[in-house]
């Protein structure tokens, strides 16, 4: 089924997005059931190695279908990712040019996600870790013409180092609206990167804020925290998180974590608490 609500309807940008990630034949199910909990942003790739689109168009027809939400109040994301990224279940001809993958890509997400825009379209990681390459300069070229084109509201990059944006900033008179990155607490959780994304308005989304920073939930201070606040220490994270400005990423399969994800944006930590978190440990 495929919703035509017009491709610049606004989807509010959300304090949280679910992450689709891993879930493979419990995607709709999972999608739906984040829906229903509360969740107002999903997060997901054209990369069937590691997601299933398809199942997350599924979810979102039953929650449309069940009056949860409508494509206007909920923000999609997906993502284009280049072809070493990807298994042998490509959404585009790999013989194509960058752009033609693009734009092939961008048409299976639709079709997948049974809508005809989406609210954010994310570069997954650009061709190098060493720097912004004539490959990524097509492919952020194409992704431009697909958000012209009112098939994406906005666009993003994800596996970022701080030069890579600075590079972008001395080619494009236009920043990109989001930066996704996994978030260390050991590099001052992404503090540079952060910094760079603040000064231009960029939203940074956090990923991984749990699965890489163990040492932080085990972390005196956190635990202390979580039970001055009678909550968990994940949900003391997710609220640092928030309160840094950052749009934190949860994939969780567990309908309790799913409430306690989303409860714990309204968390108020003590005065200081934020400053000693985002210092711990790097
Ligand atoms: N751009 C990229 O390249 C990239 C890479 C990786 C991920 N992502 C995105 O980010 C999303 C999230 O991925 P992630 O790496 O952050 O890992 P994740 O898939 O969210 O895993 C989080 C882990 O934390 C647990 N968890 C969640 N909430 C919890 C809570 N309240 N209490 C205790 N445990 C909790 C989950 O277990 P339970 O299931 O038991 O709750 C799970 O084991 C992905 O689904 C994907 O959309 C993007």
């Amino acid at each position: 089924m495929k919703i035509e609500t017009g491709p610049l309807s606004p989807s509010p940008l959300p304090d949280f997005l679910y992450g689709t990630a891993w879930k493979e034949d419990r995607t709709p199910a999972l999608t739906e059931l984040a829906l229903g909990m509360g969740f107002r942003g999903i997060d997901t790739a054209n990369q069937r190695r590691h997601y299933f689109e398809a199942g997350v168009g599924q979810g979102l027809a039953a929650a449309y279908r069940s009056g949860v939400v409508t494509r206007d109040n909920v923000f999609l994301q997906t993502k284009f990712t280049y072809r070493p990224g990807q298994d042998h279940r490509l959404p585009y001809d790999p013989a194509a040019s960058l752009s033609d993958q693009v734009a092939q890509s961008m048409a299976s997400s639709l079709e997948h996600l049974g809508t005809d825009y989406v609210d954010s379209y994310v570069l997954h990681g650009p061709a190098s870790g060493y720097g912004w390459t004539a490959a990524d300069s097509e492919v952020w070229g194409a992704m431009i013409k697909e958000r012209d084109a009112g098939r994406t509201r906005l666009l993003g990059v994800s596996k970022v180092s701080l030069s890579h944006l600075e590079q972008m900033a001395d080619t494009y008179s236009e920043a990109p609206a989001f930066v996704q990155n996994r978030c260390y607490a050991r590099l001052g959780w992404d503090r540079e990167v952060r910094r760079f994304c603040r000064g231009r308005k960029i939203t940074y989304q956090g990923f991984s804020l749990l699965t890489a920073n163990p040492e932080v939930l085990r972390h005196p201070l956190v635990t202390g925290l979580a039970v001055r606040a009678n909550a968990t220490p994940a949900q003391v994270v997710f609220s640092f998180a928030h309160a840094v400005g950052m749009l934190p990423l949860t994939g969780t399969s567990d309908a309790d974590h799913m409430r306690q994800d989303l409860a714990a944006i309204g968390l108020a930590l003590p005065a200081g608490a934020v400053e000693a978190i985002e210092s711990l440990a790097g």
